[in-house]
């Protein structure tokens, strides 16, 4: 069964390789890395982290898979089908192998963590086994392979959030960034396996995350997103002056870095998300004004069994909070069709509250039973999955509605746009983002901009996924 997403890229499929762009002087290097990178945008921030550890150590990435020595896999393990991509493309390791003797793979990320040492062998070809928190082991456990023994290391830590590790930037448009600002996630939603491969909730250090965004701002960001699986639940006490911490601060403070750098942030839990976070959303012009508050189902019923710990109510009401403070704010979600138990009545539940919410846009899935997950353990996978495609399919269509309505309201506006680069379909196009996360793509003219400039357009024209402008100043 396919899975179906609408508007923008699904984090989960934008695989693909990530590239360093180290300087290609083959004596530079004593070996070379490739790393290809699956599932969410703290995944992709691990990959960075990890070309910084193996930079150090004298590799180079290389974007050229026959040229690897090593071979990375950073993995996910959200769905069953994430999984299945990860196998088919070690098959596809295995024959490379096969052509090139001395030739080291190594698994990395979620699938790594959850499968451990069974990664060997049920991979023969698997040399190596990195978890989330050991990425800083990496290095010694090359060496070990390298030797011709297995090596594995899926610790998962209280503490490690690679604070001092300069992420080396891979594929980036070098207009937006990535910055983790916590790790692991304490909250046991029933039908996910992160809590297990990423272990406790930590958070980063509250200067080394501002010391990244200026860097990159100096280095000519102008957006960075704050990452973690829970961001309103970042708590860190400064060791010098006792002072706590939150969200809202520390949004607050990446904001001051320069009212030119952009900032967002992925994921807010309902329950988490505070009145002081959207206070402090409202009150800065460079805190971009879209939320994404992850529904999974609008049955409370089903919320409840799924332990997400908010009602529908509750949820319509943080909804309402949210217009009230920021009007004009952008919200998209996180849908789940068929998680077990789940009657008409309850997915019914479901479009009444899309519609409500009146989401911009969504990432839409069918339940994936996860090995080991509360819901795996408790409950039976029981909607049939004919079922599942069809309440999808449905959940997909009323997304679809609400995205072009939601596009169609914004014909006529003006928005400042921060240009990221061009458009997909036209070299004589620029393609860029509103503060509400749509994508806006308009004619260069005459114009003399470039990536990274902010220019005011407006829409005259939209599909369902994005604007079509024109630039007025
Ligand atoms: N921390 C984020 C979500 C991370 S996972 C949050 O709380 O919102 C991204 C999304 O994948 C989830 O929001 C959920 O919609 C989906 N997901 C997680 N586990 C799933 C499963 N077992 N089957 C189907 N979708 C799942
Ligand atoms: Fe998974 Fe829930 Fe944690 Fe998100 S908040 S990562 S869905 S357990
Ligand atoms: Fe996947 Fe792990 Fe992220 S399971 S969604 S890569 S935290």
């Amino acid at each position: 069964m396919p899975e179906v997403m609408t508007g923008k890229i699904q984090d989960e499929q934008r695989q693909g390789e990530v590239y360093a762009p180290f300087e290609n002087d083959p004596n530079l290097y004593k070996k070379r890395f490739y790393i290809e990178s699956y599932g969410c945008q703290m995944n992709f921030a691990d990959s960075e982290v990890v070309a910084s550890i193996l930079n150090k150590e004298g590799f180079g990435a290389t974007r050229n898979l026959e040229e690897a020595d090593l071979i990375f896999i950073n993995t996910c393990s959200i769905r069953e089908k994430a999984e299945q991509t990860v196998r088919k493309r070690l098959t596809e390791f295995r024959k490379l192998k096969e052509k090139k003797k001395g030739m080291l793979v190594g698994v990395l990320g979620c699938m790594a963590e959850r499968l451990k040492s069974k990664f060997l062998e049920e991979e023969k070809l698997v040399d190596i086994v990195v978890g989330p928190d050991a990425y800083r082991a990496l290095p010694g456990l090359v060496t070990e392979a390298e030797g011709g023994q297995k090596a594995v290391n899926v610790l998962l830590s209280r503490d490690e959030t690679y604070a001092d590790i300069s992420p080396v930037r891979l594929d980036s448009n070098g207009v937006s960034g990535f910055v983790s600002i916590m790790r692991g996630c304490n909250n046991m939603c029933a039908f996910c396996v992160v809590p297990f491969t990423r272990g406790r909730e930590r958070s980063r250090d509250t200067t080394s995350i501002i010391g990244e965004c200026r860097d990159l701002f100096e280095k000519g960001y102008r957006e960075v997103t704050l990452l973690g699986q829970n961001v309103d639940s970042y708590y860190f006490v400064e060791e010098e002056t006792g002072n706590v911490i939150t969200f809202a601060r520390l949004m607050e403070a990446v904001a001051g870095i320069s009212p030119l750098l952009r900032v967002r942030f992925s994921t807010s839990h309902p329950k988490d998300i505070t009145d002081e976070v959207l206070q402090v959303m409202a009150r800065h012009d460079n805190i971009c004004k879209y939320i994404h508050l992850p529904l999974q189902s609008g049955s409370t019923r089903v919320l409840q069994l799924m332990n997400r710990t908010y009602t529908r109510e509750w949820y319509m009401a943080k909804v309402d909070r949210i217009r009230e403070i920021i009007p004009g704010c952008g919200l998209s979600s996180d849908l789940i069709a068929g998680f077990c138990t789940e009657e008409e009545d309850d997915h019914r539940d479901t479009l009444a509250v899309m519609d409500y919410s009146r989401y911009d846009m969504s990432y839409m899935f069918f339940y994936s039973e996860r090995p080991g997950t509360l819901a795996q353990r408790r409950y039976q996978d029981d909607v049939p999955d004919e079922t599942k495609k069809r309440r999808l399919q449905e959940i997909v269509d009323l997304q679809n509605r609400l995205s072009l309505e939601s596009n169609k309201r914004d014909i006529g506006k003006s928005f400042t746009v921060l240009i990221e680069g061009d458009s997909k379909r036209s070299e004589k196009d620029w393609m860029g983002r509103n503060s509400q996360n749509k994508v806006i793509v308009f004619p260069k003219e005459q114009y003399n901009l470039k990536k990274g400039d902010y220019v005011t357009v407006q829409v005259q024209d939209c599909t369902q996924a994005t604007l079509l402008g024109k630039i007025i100043q």
